[in-house]
């Protein structure tokens, strides 16, 4: 019996999402940094679902995370920069 070892390597050590395309979920947040906005916007830029279409339920839902958070992220940034106070300046 011959025993194969298949490695995957990725560089920057994220969670793989596309085994086809060796996507991980650091590509995905990447690339909605970049301004994906949708599935097909990663199809397209990372080729993710383009194989045999298992990583996409997946990749949505990653997609979604990093949606909600960035958004989540951009509504704090706009509260930090309408009240700039930290509350610390009212402690005892
Ligand atoms: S795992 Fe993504 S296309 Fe096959």
């Amino acid at each position: 019996m011959v025993l194969t070892i298949i490695l995957i390597r990725v560089h920057n050590g994220g969670m793989i999402i596309c085994v086809c395309k060796a996507v991980s979920d650091r590509h995905i947040r990447s690339a909605v940094k970049g301004g994906a906005t949708s599935l097909r916007d990663l199809t397209r830029e990372l080729g993710v679902g383009t194989c045999c279409g298992k990583c996409l339920p997946e990749a949505k839902a990653t997609l979604s995370a990093t949606l909600d958070s960035r958004s989540e992220s951009t509504v704090l940034a706009a509260a930090h920069a309408y009240f700039p106070r930290t509350g610390t300046e009212f402690a005892g």
